[in-house]
């Protein structure tokens, strides 16, 4: 698989830490934690996102997009990031975000809603829950068209296959630096909502022949919708790239017990991991998705799923500019 022939846009100087986690680790009493640090990768903010909107404002670029359109939930981190990458190439930009929770879009909101404030989108569409943002952001599209303009739809999440492929490259990247610590990696573990990131990471470790597993902590959808949806995403990636390993399906493995009654609500696992986290290590998770990961990885250690591993890492997708608009929910869960 040749990542190299994609065009990219380089957003982050550098590569993510790796960073150990002794604290956490002995109190725990499981196998040794790393964090691999994608909270600190560039755009507004950091996050996940930022490895996929790499791949895809190149595509953007090249195909002489001139405004773009993306979609997310109400404290949407990939819009933030969207939002963050369009300013710095010059380009318009609308958001569409969907309302899980009927009402609770703010335009004088905190966290990621301030953020967009300043980020300063034409046009913010909010739509309820049950809406196809997939249909209102190809009718923004027309209207675009329509206008004499050139629209490129970013996909909810990043989560095409040629976003998937920033989370192949992160895989890479997780090996180089743990071979380079002398440590081997068994588990990766990672927040699983539009797939992209979990599926990159399963497509980069098949590529490597690597006997490393993946498991991503289901945020939303129910544990078969989750699963299929990550499993086609890695094989599209796999195929868009060529890649020469088939992903199969048990390299696919969702948990969907750390979500609690439904996404971006909190639930008392979730505070109890961003505690830890804080106050162990000094690193700050958030409530809809790196909190609710990590408290899968505490529960993976409790229940002894990982009794087998020395070494897992966790990896922080971002988020955190959201843990600014709960206040003490966070905490109580
Ligand atoms: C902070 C954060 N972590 C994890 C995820 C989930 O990643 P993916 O959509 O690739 O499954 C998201 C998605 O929005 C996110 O914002």
């Amino acid at each position: 698989m040749q990542l190299s022939r994609f065009p990219r846009r380089y957003y982050t100087s550098g590569v993510t830490p790796l960073q150990m986690l002794p604290r956490l680790s002995a109190a725990l009493g499981g196998p040794t934690i790393y964090v691999k640090r994608d909270d600190l990768l560039g755009l507004v903010a950091g996050g996940s996102k930022t490895r996929k909107l790499e791949f895809l404002m190149a595509e953007a670029l090249s195909l002489r997009a001139d405004t773009i359109i993306t979609a997310g939930g109400v404290q949407s981190n990939h819009c933030r990031l969207t939002l963050s990458a369009a300013t710095i190439e010059g380009l318009h930009k609308r958001i569409v975000l969907k309302e899980h929770i009927p009402g609770s879009y703010s335009s004088t909101g905190g966290g990621n809603n301030l953020l967009y404030r300043l980020l300063e989108p034409e046009q913010i569409t909010v739509v309820d829950g049950n809406a196809n943002t997939d249909d209102v952001m190809i009718g923004i599209a027309e209207e675009v068209t329509a206008a004499g303009g050139n629209p490129y739809i970013v996909p909810s999440g990043g989560s095409n296959a040629l976003g998937t492929l920033g989370y192949a490259r992160c895989a890479d990247e997780i090996s180089e630096q743990s071979r380079a610590l002398g440590v081997s990696v068994d588990h990766v573990i990672c927040a699983s909502g539009s797939g992209g990131t979990q599926a990159g990471l399963v497509v980069g470790f098949a590529e490597q022949g690597s006997r490393t597993a993946v498991t991503g902590i289901n945020v939303s959808d129910a544990h078969d919708t989750q699963r299929a949806r990550v499993l086609a995403l890695a094989r599209d990636a796999s195929s868009l790239a060529g890649g020469s390993y088939p992903v199969t399906e048990d390299m696919i493995t969702v948990r969907d017990d750390f979500v609690g009654a439904g996404y971006s609500l909190p639930t008392s696992s979730m505070s109890e991991a961003l505690t830890l986290f804080a106050q162990l290590e000094g690193v700050l998770l958030d409530p809809v998705y790196t909190g609710k990961a990590a408290a899968g990885l505490v529960g993976m250690i409790r229940d002894g799923t990982l009794r087998s591993a020395k070494s897992v890492v966790f990896v922080h997708t971002g988020g955190t500019p959201a843990l600014f608009s709960y206040g003490e929910a966070a905490l109580t869960g």
